[in-house]
């Protein structure tokens, strides 16, 4: 049975059979194009066998040097932006203790552990200086290009803080480079100060590469079951590299979503119930929106943390412009009951709720939620996952990359290239001064003076 299930029964009323059927046939069609090797971005696919066929040795490494960060350390920062973040920060959120930074460090058993090189503040940057104080740290700075600014203005300061607190010799003892094999400022970098570095493989994309050292070592840093994680991907390959049509789930989805943009949905909302899959989501925003948002096409994806933003997006998603459609994550089994108790005075009238748990009323709130949302015409698709636990977030993980594979090809567009976020980049460059955009820059002067 696979891990990972799909719903679409609340979105059946607004699918048309026929219409149904012909998207399922492009998915597969899609599937063998991906598995086949020969579609577009094809130098990009290393993710598919990952799970399988990945660098046992680079994987021990990963794990002996989190033991290291973990025996002398206090503080964890990791450095990184979209793909060489995001999925970090969704494993250790959602598996983590919510309040994990402030437990006290015996009950947390890890280093607390800080993103940073995800923005360009300044308020940020010190006020993560401040948290830190003089407590023994160490840095994973993940780049796979080496160059991005974000991160590499972050780790020009902590790099700093690092050597003048142990000595340049010593801080290279707390500094961990996950970047290119080869080639790159960071990779240079490294090799000169004597970082231990870590590989970002040449055919996985920022946005797939939760899986290797990029999402692992910083995951593992957080007491977190690498092996688990990996196992979780694995079986949910097995199944989806095996399973056909109406059965393979993750063909399902990407075929129900184009069918839905199709009909003139522009927007899909993922929904979770969980707090604590609030950065799964950001991760999934990424993997979905710079892999299909190209050539005016794609779903536009967004999310909403539930029931907390009913109280702020429920009137919109109710009765606003229809130009949605919602996939909720359910998680089918928490990780935590509590139940709620008989109050003999019953002032707050909850009596009627004694001797329930939290998720009984939580589930009966996305059950009432969903009704309300196709109710007043939003399809809705669910996705179950069977618990908030290192097997079954690998298997989530690789569920959703499979899916966006497929769901590219179907819509026609590389899933695995990301032309449109180059162009900011330059732009910046470019305003900032940076060598090599002078020419830019004098466009860019002369466009503005036009007004
Ligand atoms: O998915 C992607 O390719 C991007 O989000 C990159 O991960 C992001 O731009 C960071 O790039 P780099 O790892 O080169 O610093």
């Amino acid at each position: 049975m696979a891990e990972i299930e799909f719903d679409y029964s609340n979105a059946e009323e607004f699918m048309p059979p026929q219409e149904f059927a012909a998207f399922l046939q492009k998915a597969e069609a899609a599937k063998a194009e991906l598995l086949g090797r020969q579609g577009k971005g094809n130098d990009f696919l290393g993710w598919i066998d990952l799970p399988e066929d990945y660098n046992k040795e680079e994987f021990a490494r990963i794990k002996k040097a989190a033991e290291k960060i973990r025996s002398h350390s206090q503080v964890l920062l990791v450095i990184g932006i979209g793909g060489s973040y995001l999925g970090a920060r969704a494993a250790i959120e959602f598996l983590s203790n919510a309040f994990a930074n402030a437990l006290p460090a015996e009950k947390r058993n890890a280093p607390e552990i800080y993103f940073v090189g995800n923005n360009i503040s300044g308020t940020y940057l010190s006020q993560l200086v401040e948290v830190l104080g003089d407590r023994d740290f160490s840095i994973n700075v993940i780049s796979k290009s080496g160059t991005t600014t974000e991160p590499a203005i972050a780790f020009r300061i902590f790099r700093a803080i690092a050597e003048k607190k142990y000595g340049k010799e010593k801080a290279a003892e707390h500094i961990f480079a996950t970047t290119d094999k080869a080639k790159g400022a960071l990779k240079s970098l490294a090799g000169r100060e004597g970082y231990e570095t870590f590989v970002v493989p040449d055919d996985i994309g920022g946005r797939f590469s939760v899986l290797t050292a990029v999402g692992l070592l910083p995951i593992a840093v957080a007491g977190i079951d690498i092996d688990a994680l990996m196992q979780g991907a694995r079986d949910e390959r097995e199944e989806l590299l095996s399973a056909e049509g109406e059965k393979n789930q993750a063909l399902m989805y990407a075929a129900v979503r184009n069918l839905f943009l199709n009909r003139g949905k522009r927007v899909e909302v993922l929904a979770n119930y969980e707090p604590q899959f609030h950065y799964v989501a950001e991760w999934w925003k990424q993997l979905y929106g710079e892999s299909e948002g190209k050539e005016h096409k794609g779903l536009f994806p967004a999310s909403i943390d539930l029931t907390t933003d009913l109280h702020s997006m429920g009137q919109y998603m109710q009765d606003g412009q229809r130009m949605m459609l919602e996939t909720v994550v359910c998680i089918d089994q928490p990780l935590e009951e509590v139940t709620i108790e008989e109050d003999p005075e019953d002032l707050d009238g909850l009596n009627y709720l004694a001797g329930k748990t939290m998720d009984f009323v939580n589930k009966n709130a996305m059950k009432a939620t969903i009704l309300a949302h196709v109710e007043g015409g939003v399809p809705n698709l669910l996705i179950h996952v069977p618990g908030q636990d290192a097997h079954s977030l690998g298997a989530l993980f690789y569920f959703f990359e499979f899916a966006c594979g497929v769901s590219g090809y179907i819509s026609g567009v590389n899933p695995f290239d990301q032309p449109g976020v180059e162009s900011y980049k330059k732009n910046m460059f470019a305003l900032l001064g940076k060598p090599g955009y002078e020419e830019l820059r004098k466009e860019i002067e002369a466009k503005e003076a036009k007004g």
